[in-house]
């Protein structure tokens, strides 16, 4: 994780950027599709940090999944809805 004060003037990209035009991210899609909430409180960083693994590996395995959301808790556990989104998000941004 990086802490605010190491961002300097590079762009933040937060989970309200990601719809355009009044439509969602395909990620975002994904998580809906999925059911990958329960209270909802962890996913805005789940959502961000597959955005994040998606932008650098389009077609992860299951392990770079779990990777890469290492350090987000959901207290719900809901993780295998999760991983689903995920690939399911990926999926939907190849066939794009
Ligand atoms: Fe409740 Fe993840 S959905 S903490």
């Amino acid at each position: 994780r990086t802490p605010v004060g190491q961002v300097g003037k590079r762009k933040i990209t937060t989970i309200e950027s990601l719809e355009k035009d009044g439509r969602l991210h395909p990620l975002q899609e994904a998580f809906l599709k999925e059911d990958a909430m329960q209270c909802g409180y962890c996913t805005s960083g789940m959502i961000m940090s597959g955005y994040a693994l998606l932008q650098k590996s389009p077609d992860p395995s299951e392990a770079e999944i779990i990777r890469s959301l290492r350090g987000n808790i959901c207290r719900c556990g809901v993780y295998q809805r999760i991983l689903a989104a995920i690939k399911d998000g990926a999926k939907a941004l190849q066939n794009k």
